[in-house]
């Protein structure tokens, strides 16, 4: 089934129109990082202030315990939203009280509100449903209708995502609309050869995708710091570098899965080696089969891929016709150690057909790199979202909105 898409709330003229976005931007010392996040959000909150709508945009921030709590406030986003749109914001103190309802009922047609974020109120993310509901219940008094926006937490049951759009007439936004028609792509049809790249740390967070796509992709890369974990199901010691010893097992089952279904899985052939974890860290690249055998010994780190690996990876997106990348190769914050993520990433610029890069990492480290946004097909917002949806789950804030895979 299709998604409610915003033509199916007719004309938004004069009406509140509260919009869910996902506002959880990188903050260092109260200053965006990385604004993707609200650049995204840009062509719906546009659009609505374009017809003479009133906005009322709300997200959440990291994750708070239910209680207000200064570092995670909306504040500084509001402020930088008010930038990109070049026109006042106004901002709530709070979510659905005093300050909420004020600024709402301040709001002229094509005015623009941020409420202060929802996770400082315990119901938006309770498990209890009743007290999700009597939360939602209570954003729904700010608004006549939902736009749903918020592609980055449409995986989470949460009031403002699941409860709410069930409340009020609601459908999905342009960011949500342009996500679910890119990754739909990548699960249904996708012109091949079909590489998936996958990084970051944890390989038990990418278990799901990993079974879901063995099917599907026709080549796997592996990168990032759960390289490791399979170089150790191939048995070669990885001294100090990350390991998740209970995943081995598994890892190996997706090895020989590959193996029967005809799947290339690449795996590094060589990785860099450092004493220890820092920006100055002295390093060395060592093949994958010997990485104990620098002079840093069984002490050694692995921090990022080998120039070969970067190399044979390049070579093996750009001779794809649809390739999705989750997941930084290794630790891109520190230049010593950011090579191999940047040889992917340009790779991945380089495809003829269509690139998407998923997750706040990789979207962060290619920015930080200095690619474009425009460099690739394109940005998912999603993190856990983008990968639930590869892995085929049911997502309740697209559900909610009509959709079904
Ligand atoms: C994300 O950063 O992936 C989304 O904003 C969801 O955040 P969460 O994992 O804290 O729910």
């Amino acid at each position: 089934m299709a998604l409610r898409t915003l033509d199916s709330l007719g004309s938004l003229a004069g009406k509140r129109v509260i919009v869910r976005v996902d506002f959880n931007v990188p903050l260092k010392d109260g200053v965006i990082t990385d604004d993707g996040r609200v650049r995204a959000a840009l062509p719906t909150l546009n659009h609505l202030i374009n017809q003479g709508a009133r906005v009322i945009a709300c997200s959440h921030l990291g994750r708070p315990d239910g209680a207000p709590d200064a570092k995670f406030s909306l504040a500084p986003v509001a402020q930088r939203l008010s930038e990109l749109l070049g026109k006042p914001v106004a901002f709530a103190r709070d979510t659905v009280g005093e300050s909420a309802q004020d600024a709402v009922a301040a709001l002229e047609d094509g005015d623009v509100a941020v409420i202060e974020n929802l996770r400082f109120n315990p119901g938006e993310t309770a498990k209890d449903d009743a007290q999700r509901r009597a939360f939602a219940e209570e954003l729904a008094q700010l608004g006549d209708v939902l736009v749903s926006d918020g592609f980055g937490v449409v995986h989470r049951k949460q009031a403002s995502v699941y409860d709410l759009a069930e409340i009020l007439p609601s459908a999905a936004g342009y960011l949500i609309e342009k996500e679910v028609d890119v990754l739909d792509r990548l699960t249904e049809n996708p012109e091949r050869p079909y590489a998936v790249v996958l990084g970051g740390s944890k390989v038990s967070d990418k278990l799901g995708v990993i079974a879901h796509l063995l099917p599907r992709a026709d080549k796997i890369l592996v990168g990032g710091g759960m390289l490791f974990t399979f170089l150790a199901a191939q048995g070669f010691p990885v001294g100090k570098s990350l390991l998740e010893s209970d995943q081995i097992e598994t890892v190996r089952g997706y090895m020989e899965a590959a193996k029967e279904r005809g799947v290339e899985l690449i795996l590094p052939v060589d990785a860099v080696m450092a004493e220890s974890f820092g920006p100055d860290a002295a390093h060395v690249v060592a093949p994958a089969d010997a990485l104990e055998e620098t002079a840093f010994g069984a002490d050694g780190l692995g921090l990022d891929i080998g120039p070969e690996t970067a190399k044979l990876f390049a070579d093996a997106i750009r001779s794809s016709r649809t390739v999705f990348w989750n997941g930084p190769m290794g630790v891109f914050e520190m230049p010593a150690f950011a090579e191999g993520t940047r040889v992917v990433a340009k790779a991945l610029t380089d495809v003829e057909g269509l690139s998407v890069v998923g997750g706040g990492d990789s979207a962060a480290a290619v920015r930080q790199l200095g690619f474009a946004d425009s460099d690739f097909g394109h940005i998912s917002t999603g993190g856990g979202a983008s990968l639930e949806f590869l892995e085929g789950k049911k997502l309740p804030g697209l559900e909610v909105l009509g959709w079904s895979a």
